[in-house]
């Protein structure tokens, strides 16, 4: 059984072996935490951004998209706080010279701790019948030492971070004996401030031209459209907006493959509603979105909510969906209450009225807002990562199968004709002419069928259609599920039909 580390390692050499993420510029020798995404990866991705899609905007009939440019004002991002404030704390380690995130330093070192009280608990689990893992957690001396510690730096870090101490963060890396994971040493710098926007210049510089950024989110698209779409759609509170659009930001520490890239696409809504309401709805968007996470079949556990405790000053409550990524619990969503912060800066630095008529109370005020972001691709990795699966089967032999949610597989069916003879191709050919119109589908008739069947399970086919002899004679056709291997033949006739309720 592979570690985590392995694991992943896996998971990101499968990626590429099979079409899926291929590093950016490969033949240049890439470019650092960008990535393009291959024949499969893009499919997939874009049954995610589909899956996403229905369920905000074509589920809910006052959720209405819209794609705005990359390229905005320059003044929305003084107005969104992003010129000011839109920082990381930086820190290097004076041998090695590698930067890191302060605040992910010390994140990664409570996970550390995290980590022993996960061990105890296994341990326990093995040792003990009738395990009670709430009753342990509270009376084991080991796990409530290291709880304890969690506690303690959980809460200073917090404080840390809101009161902006940067000399205090320096001093907590090393109270902590936090080493460089490449030199060992604690030879660290000041902690530092880094704007993760990058700047472009408009126009040429002759002319004069203007220094603008690429957008470090969807939102802002979304905020300062919010009365060409009020007016124009005739919305009435509470109403959405979503879009999915490209997002860069210049991570100071990019790793992990693509959960923290440079380029990368955002998938945001924000539901504005009237102010007052905001935590009902904050609620609602809450289980809403971890039911849509769940409804792809990943098993529950898989999920978590981690409150905010450090609020941002304009937020009145946030949250994050976790997803047990490879390397841990990471944030997958972020849904926050941002109450009427975005739109009123937008007032105050346009000019402009940014207000909404209530008919029932006969006034206009700026509505609130809920916001739910999730990035595509940190999505994939979910999807993906918890798909790949190596089993080992009943004659011994092995295969890597990846147990996507049917709906967001690349390909639904392959038709694989037996052999290449005796009219077997033109029949595949047929039918795949026939499930096309339907479904993705790819038609294969090299090498022999085992080794098909396993390309179809590396990439996350969920069925395949085998065409044989028997074929000729009565029109039915073998069908083979991914995930239990079962074969079973139906009527070439009733195939639509049937792989469609199964993807239903
Ligand atoms: N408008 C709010 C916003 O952008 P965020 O928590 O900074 O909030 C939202 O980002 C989501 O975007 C995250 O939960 C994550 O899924 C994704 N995301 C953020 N930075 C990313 C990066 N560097 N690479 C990949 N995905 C990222």
């Amino acid at each position: 059984m592979a570690n985590n580390e392995d694991l992943f390692k896996q998971i990101i050499s499968h990626a590429k072996e099979y079409g899926f993420i291929f590093p950016s510029s490969e033949i240049y020798d890439g470019l650092s935490a960008v990535y393009d995404y291959g024949q499969n990866g893009v499919e997939l991705k874009n049954n995610i951004k589909q899956y996403w899609w229905k369920a905000m905007v074509q589920y809910h009939e006052n959720i209405v998209g819209l794609d705005s440019a990359i390229f905005m004002h320059p003044t929305i991002w003084k107005a969104s706080g992003h010129v000011d404030a839109f920082n990381d704390p930086l820190i290097d380690n004076k041998d090695s010279k590698k930067r890191y995130r302060a605040d992910v330093l010390i994140e990664d070192h409570i996970q550390k701790i995290e980590d022993k009280i996960d061990k105890e608990i296994e341990k326990a689990k093995k040792r003990f019948n009738n395990f009670d893992e709430v009753l342990y957690r509270q009376t084991n001396t080991r796990v409530l030492q290291y709880q304890a510690q969690v506690d303690d730096i959980r809460t200073r870090f917090a404080e840390l971070m809101n009161n902006n101490d940067l000399v205090g963060l320096k001093a907590l890396i090393e109270e902590l004996g936090i080493a460089c994971p490449i030199s060992g040493t604690r030879n660290w710098t000041d902690v530092r401030q880094f704007n993760l926007m990058f700047a472009t210049k408009l126009g040429s510089v002759a002319d004069g031209a203007d220094t603008i950024y690429l957008r470090p989110e969807t939102a802002q698209g979304i905020f300062v459209n919010f009365l060409n779409i009020y007016k124009t759609g005739r919305m009435k509170l509470p109403f959405g907006i979503a879009q999915i659009g490209k997002a860069f930001r210049n991570e100071i520490v990019a790793r992990q493959f693509i959960f923290r890239m440079r380029e990368f696409e955002q998938m945001e809504m924000q539901f504005f509603v009237k102010p007052g309401e905001e935590l009902k709805w904050f609620d609602y968007w809450k289980q809403t979105r971890l039911q849509w996470h769940k409804d792809l079949g990943i098993p529950a556990e898989n999920y978590r909510f981690h409150d905010h405790e450090k609020l941002a000053h304009y937020a009145n409550a946030a949250t994050d969906i976790e997803f047990k990524f490879p390397f841990g619990f990471k944030e997958l969503e972020g849904i926050h209450s941002r109450t009427n912060f975005d739109l009123s800066q937008h007032e105050q630095y346009s000019g402009k009225k940014l207000r909404y008529f209530d008919p029932e109370l006969n006034e206009n005020y700026v509505p609130y807002v809920i916001e739910t972001s999730i990035g595509v691709d940190r999505m994939f990795l979910a999807v993906f990562s918890h798909a790949y699966t190596e089993e080992t089967l009943e004659d011994g032999s092995t295969r890597t199968v990846l147990r996507l949610p049917a709906k967001l597989a690349p390909y639904k069916v392959a038709v694989l004709p037996l052999v290449k003879k005796d009219g077997l191709p033109e029949i595949g050919q047929e039918v795949f002419d026939m499930l096309k119109k339907d479904f993705m589908v790819q038609y294969e008739d090299k090498d022999a069928i085992g080794r098909r069947y396993r390309r179809q399970d590396a990439i996350g086919t969920p069925f395949c259609v085998t065409i044989d002899n028997q074929t000729k004679e009565d029109q039915t056709v073998t069908v083979r599920e991914r995930d239990t291997m079962e074969q079973y033949r139906l009527p070439i006739a009733d195939l639509t039909v049937e792989l469609l309720k199964k993807l239903r």
